[in-house]
C-alpha cells in the first residue's frame, strides 16, 4: 500500500470511528481509544481529523491526548507493561498488583490514569489496554494469550 493509500484509509478509520459515536464531542475518550486500537496511536494528522470531526479545537484533543498515557503519538514496543498507579485503581490493588508483577519478574512502569478508573486495576501492555488486571492476564498478554480469568 503506498503512503497516500496507507494515509487515506488511515483517514477513513477516523472518519468511521467518530461517525459511529455521532460526533459526540462527550465521545471524544471514546474516540481516542477507538482511534488509538485501530491506528495504534493517535497521530497529529488523526488529532486533527478529530477536532474537525468533532467542532473541537486542537487544542481540546491535545489535552486530551496528552492527559492520558493510555493514548500514543506514535506505536507503542507491543510487550511494554505501563501499569496504572493512581487513586482509583490503588483502591482497587494497584499496588498488589505492582507486588505481584515483580515477583513474576516482569518489568513494569507506572502511569497515572489510563481513562478506565472504574474498571481497575488498569494496565496496557503495548496497546492492549487491561481492565481488571491480574499478574496472569498481563503475563498472558506479553505472551501473546488471550484469557479471561
Ligand atoms: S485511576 Fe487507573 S485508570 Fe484511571
Amino acid at each position: 500500500m503506498s503512503q497516500t493509500d496507507s494515509g487515506t484509509s488511515d483517514n477513513e478509520t477516523v472518519e468511521r470511528i467518530c461517525a459511529a459515536h455521532d460526533h459526540r464531542a462527550d465521545a471524544l475518550i471514546e474516540i481516542l481509544h477507538d482511534i488509538q486500537t485501530a491506528q495504534h496511536c493517535i497521530s497529529d494528522a488523526a488529532a486533527r481529523l478529530v477536532a474537525t470531526s468533532l467542532n473541537l479545537s486542537r487544542a481540546e484533543i491535545q489535552g486530551v491526548r496528552s492527559f492520558y498515557a493510555d493514548f500514543s503519538t506514535a506505536p507503542r514496543d507491543p510487550h511494554r507493561v505501563r501499569l496504572c498507579r493512581a487513586e482509583a485503581c490503588q483502591s482497587l490493588g494497584a499496588d498488589r498488583l505492582a507486588a505481584e508483577l515483580d515477583a513474576a519478574g516482569l518489568d513494569h512502569e507506572a502511569v497515572y490514569c489510563l481513562g478506565n478508573c472504574a474498571l481497575g486495576p488498569a494496565a496496557l501492555v503495548g496497546e492492549q489496554l487491561i481492565g481488571r488486571a491480574t499478574a496472569g492476564r498481563i503475563a498472558a498478554v506479553c505472551a501473546g494469550v488471550h484469557r479471561d480469568d
